[in-house]
């Protein structure tokens, strides 16, 4: 470590992810002492700002966690002092030729590895890494990219802009990053399932009726109207953060957990499903509506959004993975904005018990007395499992009850957010929480005809009022699978 540098370039540095996600990771990071010694911070963008202006945007942003208050102050200040701006054009080399002489500076001839986060819109990705891997890369040690999607917005024009890119970089240095497997619960799936003997043998057609993957916001578009547009729910939330969970769930045991093992699993769950149908997905969109005197904006609303826009703010989908394992088995996401509340699980719903001899005792229908895992991934990290017990009395009556692992109860330490983690890896050179070509391609392929039909076909979404639980529609899909969708707010 001491005698190699590390130099991390923010393009994009006056954007929204890098001011509330990508510095204060960056800072969480540096307090916790897992950034190496020598290392400096540089944010690049268009905007003409001095060091310190970009240190006084990015103080704002910074927090310390709660058992973290101790000479926060000064760590805070320390790390500031190691970041600095520049300022240049996304496609200009001149610039980018710049920038390295700067980071030359700072790495004062040390053996140099360079990371680049790019926190910019989609059509300036290859641009951005043209320059950078051709005037700024490091001579000495590695250089690394990490992505954000969009990734293109179907099979065609993914694999187009993985092709540019690898004009320029190999596959080792991308990172495609998605967020959602640098979430605690989302990581712990996988120790769940290989580290407990109770869980892996149930996990098959033979014990699980239906697995639920359920995303909900309480908020709307909100500012990003003009990028979500263009995108929509699906691609925005269900073709990757569910996605990937679903893929972590399903998959086989994978050889090691070495980052090439556990994503070679997971494509070949991706490749075993087939692609999804136009039947098997129903659209919404949120309407404005007024509550407590205080009135909710529709998505049409959004000045940056054209007014008769087609675009889903809410989707929900069925899925079959073709295999021994899971065939038949309904895997149903769901996931939206403008809801009436903010969560995600994954939930687990287990077959009835057979034979069942309590079925008697039983306040309500049997259907409400199977066996539900559920791994709540936000807010409120937890896991639990509902199992039937004996009410205590004289009687015999049975109800519904938790065996509850509530984070917050069990580990008071706050949680790491998920760019801490994914930076960290990225640093680490540890590539299992990010996405490979292959898995890329393979969640494409699994969305795209379903995308295109809907928007040729101009399907209309159903409108739901805003802070409302999404359109019918949803659970008439369920329905059409014999599922009845939990509810995010039963714990
Ligand atoms: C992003 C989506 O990937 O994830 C956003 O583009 C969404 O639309 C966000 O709001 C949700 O992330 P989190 O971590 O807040 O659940």
């Amino acid at each position: 470590k001491g005698e190699s540098t590390l130099s991390i370039t923010v393009v994009g540095a006056s954007g929204d992810l890098a001011k509330k996600k990508i510095f204060p990771a960056l800072f969480a990071l540096y307090y916790e002492g897992c950034l190496p010694q020598d290392f400096s911070v540089f944010g690049y963008a268009r905007t003409k700002l001095t060091h310190d202006e970009l240190r006084e945007m990015i103080s704002g942003t910074l927090t310390c966690r709660i058992d973290q208050r101790e000479n926060c102050v000064d760590k805070m200040d320390q790390f500031l002092k190691r970041c600095f701006y520049h300022s240049g054009q996304y496609n200009s080399e001149e610039d980018f030729a710049e920038l390295n002489t700067k980071l030359k500076e700072k790495e004062a001839g040390k053996l140099s590895n360079r990371l680049y986060y790019l926190s910019i819109p989609p059509n300036i990705f290859v641009d951005v890494v043209r320059c950078a891997s051709l005037r700024a890369s490091s001579v000495s040690g590695w250089t690394r990219i990490i992505v954000e999607k969009p990734f293109g917005r179907d099979s065609e024009s993914s694999g187009e802009l993985t092709r540019c890119l690898k004009q320029y970089l190999t596959e080792e240095q991308i990172f495609r990053i998605d967020h959602y497997l640098g979430k605690e619960l989302v990581e712990n799936l996988s120790v769940l399932r290989f580290s407990n003997l109770v869980f892996e043998p149930l996990w098959s057609r033979n014990y699980i009726r239906n697995v639920q993957l359920i995303f909900s916001e309480d908020f709307g578009t909100e500012g990003r109207g003009g990028y979500f547009d263009q995108y929509g729910i699906i691609r925005d939330i269900m073709q990757n953060h569910l996605l990937q969970i679903l893929a972590l769930f399903a998959m086989e045991t994978p050889v090691s957990l070495d980052a090439e093992d556990i994503r070679s699993e997971k494509v070949k769950v991706l490749r075993s499903m087939k692609p999804l149908l136009l039947e098997n997905v129903i659209v919404g969109q949120y309407k404005e509506h007024s509550k407590g005197g205080k009135a909710y904006p529709g998505y049409t609303d959004d000045p940056t959004v054209p007014n008769h826009s087609l675009t889903p703010t809410f989707a929900a989908a069925a899925m079959f993975i073709n295999n021994a394992r899971w065939d038949g088995v309904p895997f149903l996401m769901k996931a939206g904005k403008a809801l009436h509340t903010r969560g995600a699980e994954i939930r687990v719903q287990f077959r009835h018990v057979p034979g069942n001899l309590y079925k008697k005792n039983f306040a309500t229908d049997l259907d409400k007395t199977t066996n539900e895992l559920v791994i709540r991934v936000q807010p409120d990290e937890g896991i639990y499992l509902r199992i039937n017990n004996k009410v205590p009395g004289l009687g015999m009556r049975l109800d519904r009850s938790d065996l509850n692992l509530l984070y917050r109860s069990r580990y008071p330490r706050e949680i790491p957010d998920a760019y801490e983690r994914l930076l960290l890896d990225a640093i680490e050179g540890e590539r299992r929480l990010f996405i490979r070509s292959d898995e890329l391609d393979a969640a494409w392929d699994l969305f795209t005809p379903a995308l295109k039909e809907l928007e040729q076909k101009k399907i209309i979404p159903e409108l739901y009022p805003y802070g409302s639980r999404g359109p019918v529609g949803a659970h008439y899909l369920a329905s059409k699978y014999n599922v009845r969708w939990g509810d995010l707010e039963d714990a």
